[in-house]
């Protein structure tokens, strides 16, 4: 007899959906299509060279090593650099403050697992990164949503959600995934002060920091809020954020791992939750990554991938202008890092609708309604410029003028009103 597996599976996985991205990500292998769908480095900044060498040199002289387990918190070579390279950012840890992950994904899923209870509310950004909705609704997660404006999260609705007693907010101060904002100064010392004094915690994530391509670097949540409490001082972090990164959009993904600082507690925590998930991050990995950044090969690479991608997104939003006349009531933000931009269309159209008549185009993007926890924003889009090249994207943008210039006209017929623009 057959097991009936659909009534052996766990009530969590009822909340389980599957993933929009994973789905697009899919269609970027089809020949020819031009994909601003999924969060992908370019293949152009790869250091394939460099991690030859650094491959060769682990295995050369750390071989036996680099093949065998090792512990939970990570490489400490690797986490001693990590701790030098916050100290630049402005934090001092020590390596107790810092656990190595298999990516931020990993992060955040080790975070449900350790602080989220079936029915805790989390406060989240709206839009705000489907990959984190995914794992704190795996533990139960509802949900407290604050817009986004130009200036990142609006700081002016946080107190309010504030008093519905989230666990925790989950912020992403810097280019957000997917609306492209970074929150101002002045609202992040806004958020630190609430999260003070509703003593509410911060899990900070900031994957795109070091890819600014225009603009001032602003301090991190976590450099704010150990000089609220000035409690970094002698190597020890015991504030209220959690901060977690990764190396993938600074070296590669493939490599699988990020890191977290967090006070040394909340590390435990997530040292014990991480053994039963991993027991530890690929040992042979850290170490091939702390053997190519070792000598500051890291500053330099993410110099050559601002130019890069500060280009690619200068095409696009050139591309957008001439995709899209001022008139069309078509909107975008204008990123000043990070990956992604977002693009607003008129409430009559439904970026889910379109996507299907774009991939027919051989275009491909992401719906915004994915990012949003409550449903809405359906005239709404993510696009990446990271991974397309130039041309692709003149091209791929063009393509998507068309098809939501055709979509406007037939909208506009359906409801009888007068056809005046080309565009919507
Ligand atoms: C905001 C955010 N958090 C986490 C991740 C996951 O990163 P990683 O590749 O380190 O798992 C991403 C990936 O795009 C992201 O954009």
């Amino acid at each position: 007899m057959s097991t009936p597996w659909q009534q052996r599976f766990a009530q969590r996985t009822q909340r389980m959906t599957s993933s929009a991205i994973r789905e697009l990500l899919k269609l970027t292998s089809l020949p020819d299509i031009i994909s601003f769908a999924g969060g992908l480095p370019s293949p152009e900044v790869f250091p394939v060279e460099e991690v030859r060498a650094a491959v060769d040199r682990v295995l050369t002289q750390h071989g036996a090593a680099a093949l065998q387990y090792s512990t939970t918190e990570g490489y400490p070579p690797l986490r001693d650099l990590l701790a030098r390279h916050m100290a630049r950012y402005g934090i001092e840890v020590g390596i107790e403050n810092i656990i190595i992950t298999t990516g931020s994904q990993s992060t955040l899923d080790l975070i449900g697992k350790v602080l989220i209870n079936p029915g805790d509310r989390i406060l989240t950004e709206t839009p705000s990164y489907l990959g984190a909705l995914q794992a704190f609704t795996m533990y139960g997660a509802e949900y407290v949503s604050v817009p986004v404006d130009d200036d990142g999260l609006v700081t002016g609705r946080l107190e309010q959600a504030l008093r519905a007693g989230p666990k925790f907010m989950y912020i992403l101060p810097n280019f957000q995934n997917p609306a492209g904002v970074t929150l101002s100064l002045q609202r992040r010392r806004e958020v630190v002060d609430l999260a003070d004094r509703y003593g509410v915690p911060i899990v900070e994530d900031d994957p795109y920091g070091q890819l600014r391509y225009e603009g001032q670097h602003l301090k991190p949540l976590v450099v704010l809020d150990a000089e609220l409490h000035n409690e970094h001082r002698g190597g020890q972090y015991r504030g209220d954020v959690i901060y977690l990164s990764t190396f993938s959009k600074t070296l590669a993904p493939g490599l699988r791992l990020g890191w977290v600082v967090a006070p040394r507690e909340v590390i435990q925590r997530l040292v014990m939750a991480k053994q039963g998930t991993d027991l530890h991050t690929s040992t042979f990995d850290q170490m091939v990554a702390f053997e190519v950044a070792r000598g500051g090969f890291i500053d330099q690479h993410v110099r050559r991938i601002r130019e890069v991608y500060g280009r690619h997104r200068d095409v696009m939003l050139q591309a957008l202008e001439r995709a899209f006349p001022r008139e069309a009531g078509v909107r975008w933000t204008r990123p000043q890092g990070g990956l992604f931009l977002w693009l607003t269309l008129p409430d009559t159209l439904d970026a889910s609708t379109l996507l299907e008549e774009a991939i027919r185009e051989k275009v491909a993007f992401v719906p915004g309604v994915c990012f949003h926890p409550d449903g809405s924003g359906r005239n709404t889009m993510r696009l990446n410029f990271s991974n397309a090249s130039e041309a692709m994207i003149e091209e791929g943008i063009a393509r998507l003028g068309r098809v939501i210039s055709a979509q406007g006209r037939r909208v506009r017929v359906a409801r009888h009103e007068p056809v005046t623009a080309t565009i919507p």
